[in-house]
């Protein structure tokens, strides 16, 4: 047959993959399909909205450059990379949760001794880390990698700000012979994900505010261990009930302990308040 009726077209589309000899493909792309009709038939879609959906697509398209990846901000504010991560990085047997990587990761960020400031320069109140990482049985793990980034206190990362600024607030720190790790940096700040392409239309063409809480992203890593990317979010920080992008796990959610100004824990002499904030990371053996 070569005509189909609003029913038919989809028995039709899916016949034609019946020489596809990869099966997941196969498998995914049937409920793709199936999943893409039923959608349109729902919801009856109309000529114009079509037409709008191509433009919308083409215009993500066109808004990513090597900096800037709008398809990834789509499905992070869809809630769709949580939920991949979710059912991909389940965080069983006190494991830590895993959440989205975001767009401003930047590989090659420099190893610095444990205990480093990675924030010299970068606006914001400082923040001291510490604490250690361990195997899921709570075994100390020496070695481990601590990849870490963040916006500065006021929720800008380095790779928006104008002209070359190179890295800021973020670098590599090892664990010691115990498995600890400390670090110096600042207590990040709520900020929005880019608004000016068309996520941002979308956005608020939905009646939603674009706020991310403030948080700060690291990906742990140990030699015989599965790699974790994920986030410490500031208790209390504005949004963390409503992040744009849903990665807010309980789990993540982190006390900034506020102190007077005084002697921090690596011993320097602080001018002014400062935070602490301790976190056991906990990884799955490979
Ligand atoms: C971020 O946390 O850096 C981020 C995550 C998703 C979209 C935009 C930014
Ligand atoms: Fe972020």
């Amino acid at each position: 047959m070569r005509e189909f009726d609003e029913q038919g077209i989809t028995a039709a589309v899916l016949a034609r993959m019946d020489q596809c000899g990869d099966a997941r493909f196969r498998q995914v792309m049937t409920s793709l399909i199936t999943h893409l009709h039923d959608f349109v038939r729902e919801v009856k879609l109309t000529d114009a909205e079509w037409m709008g959906a191509i433009q919308f697509l083409t215009g993500v398209g066109k808004t990513c450059t090597d900096k800037r990846q709008e398809f990834i901000l789509l499905s992070d504010t869809l809630g769709v990379s949580i939920l991949v991560i979710t059912l991909n990085h389940p965080a069983s047997g006190g494991t830590t949760d895993s959440t989205v990587q975001g767009p401003y990761y930047w590989e090659g960020a420099p190893e610095l001794p444990n205990g480093a400031n990675l924030a010299i320069g970068v606006k914001g109140e400082p923040a001291f880390y510490s604490g250690r990482v361990l195997s899921s049985d709570g075994t100390p793990i020496a070695g481990a990698l601590l990849d870490i980034w963040s916006g500065d206190g006021e929720g800008t990362y380095d790779l928006q700000m104008e002209g070359d600024v190179g890295m800021k607030a973020r670098g590599r720190i090892r664990t010691d012979a115990e498995g600890r790790y400390a670090f110096r940096s600042i207590k990040p700040e709520y900020y929005p994900v880019p608004t000016d392409g068309p996520v941002g239309i979308m956005l608020r063409r939905m009646g939603r505010h674009p706020m991310r809480p403030g948080h700060i992203h690291m990906m742990v890593s140990a030699p015989g261990h599965q790699a974790i990317t994920t986030h410490l979010f500031a208790a209390g920080s504005e949004y963390i009930d409503s992040d744009a992008v849903f990665g807010v796990k309980e789990s993540l959610v982190t006390p900034y302990a506020k102190h007077p100004p005084g002697a921090a824990p690596d011993g320097t002499r602080m001018e002014t308040a400062y935070y602490t904030v301790n976190y056991d990371f906990r990884l799955r053996r490979a």
